[in-house]
């Protein structure tokens, strides 16, 4: 099947909209980029330049190829900048009600049969999203990219309820032309990829909290004895640790077993704004870096 894709609009320019729109870029896609926060914006951009330099000093990439892809990124402070866009991923913060909103003004915008409205969401239910669509519910389908996008391979597809045949297949074609090996998995909590991986993190917390080792001795214990590229704590960092306790308490929610509430150091670590590399200060000091 045919993608039929031309110009791919991306809403949330945070760690995985940025990187989906760099992808997007480097495969031919036109790209424009939409969130509510210039600084957001702006460090997305600033983080192309950076990266796609780095690509042709590695010689990965001609000046001419590197230059070409950033003109095809534009970057809309208004969600009104998607307009003409003939795809949609959605990649904002992981909160039901926050994607909701956003889902129902994305149909009103978007009401050509063709344009998909896809979802990056980490856990959260497709179906619940595409009734927030209404009419749009055929077209939202699960497109989870994995951080850092424009080094992890996989995409995760999945489809909703109501989810079109026809999407899903269109999603699996668009996710190997921007250069990535589609999966499928159902609409469960987590899918596969958060149900599987965030328990691990939470019980690295859980482990950290009760005393069992520092996180230093976790995370080695888990790269060294394991061959995890990061440790699991360093992981939680990378991800984003709200977006680690939004996933668990989705999973918790959905479903139902007190195994996934998210452990309280996790969520002290959140109440006190130390959320990661973003942030600078999470579980580790990333500050210098
Ligand atoms: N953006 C773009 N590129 C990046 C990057 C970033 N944030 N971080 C690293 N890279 C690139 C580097 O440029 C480098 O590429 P080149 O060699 O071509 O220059 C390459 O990745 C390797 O980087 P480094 O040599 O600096 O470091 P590394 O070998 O330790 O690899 C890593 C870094 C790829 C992040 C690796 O540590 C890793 O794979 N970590 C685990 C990542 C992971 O598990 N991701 C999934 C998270 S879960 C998720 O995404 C789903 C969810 O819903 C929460
Ligand atoms: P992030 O915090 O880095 O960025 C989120 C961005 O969304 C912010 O820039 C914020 O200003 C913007 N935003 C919030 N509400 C908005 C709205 N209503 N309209 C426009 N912009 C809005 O988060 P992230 O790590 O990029 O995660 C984004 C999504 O991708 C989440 O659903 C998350 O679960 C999912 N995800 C994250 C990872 C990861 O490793 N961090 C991996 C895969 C999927």
């Amino acid at each position: 099947m045919e993608h039929g894709v031309s110009r791919i609009g991306v809403v949330g320019a945070g760690q995985m909209g940025g990187g989906i729109a760099q992808v997007a870029a480097v495969s031919g896609f036109g790209a424009v980029v939409h969130d509510a926060s210039a600084e957001a914006l702006d460090r997305a951009k600033a983080l192309h330049e950076k990266l796609l330099n780095r690509a042709v000093e590695k010689e990965r990439m001609t000046r001419d190829e590197a230059d070409a892809a950033l003109a095809r990124i534009s970057y809309a402070p208004s969600l009104d900048g998607l307009a003409g866009c003939d795809w949609v991923v959605e990649a904002i913060v992981e909160d039901l009600a926050v994607k909701r909103e956003l889902f129902g003004r994305l149909a009103q915008m978007f009401t050509d049969d063709r344009v998909a409205l896809a979802s990056n969401t980490s856990s959260i239910s497709i179906t619940a999203l595409a009734a927030a669509a209404n009419d749009a519910a055929p077209r939202v389908v699960g497109m989870h990219f994995f951080n850092p996008v424009p080094v992890m391979k996989l995409v995760e597809v999945i489809r909703g309820v109501q989810t079109a045949d026809e999407i899903v297949a269109r999603t699996v074609a668009l996710a190997e032309a921007m250069g990535k090996t589609p999966l499928k998995a159902n609409d469960r909590a987590g899918f596969v990829s958060n149900r599987v991986l965030m328990p691990m993190i939470n019980e690295a917390f859980r482990a950290w909290m009760e005393g069992v080792a520092e996180p230093e001795a976790i995370d080695g214990i888990m790269t060294l004895g394991c061959n995890h590229p990061m440790g699991p704590l360093r992981l939680a960092d990378f991800i984003g640790l709200d977006t680690c306790e939004h996933i668990m308490n989705v999973l918790h929610r959905e479903l139902g077993e007190a195994r996934f509430a998210p452990c309280p150091l996790l969520r002290q670590l959140v109440a006190a704004g130390r959320l990661g590399d973003k942030t600078g200060r999470g579980v580790y000091d990333h500050s210098k870096r």
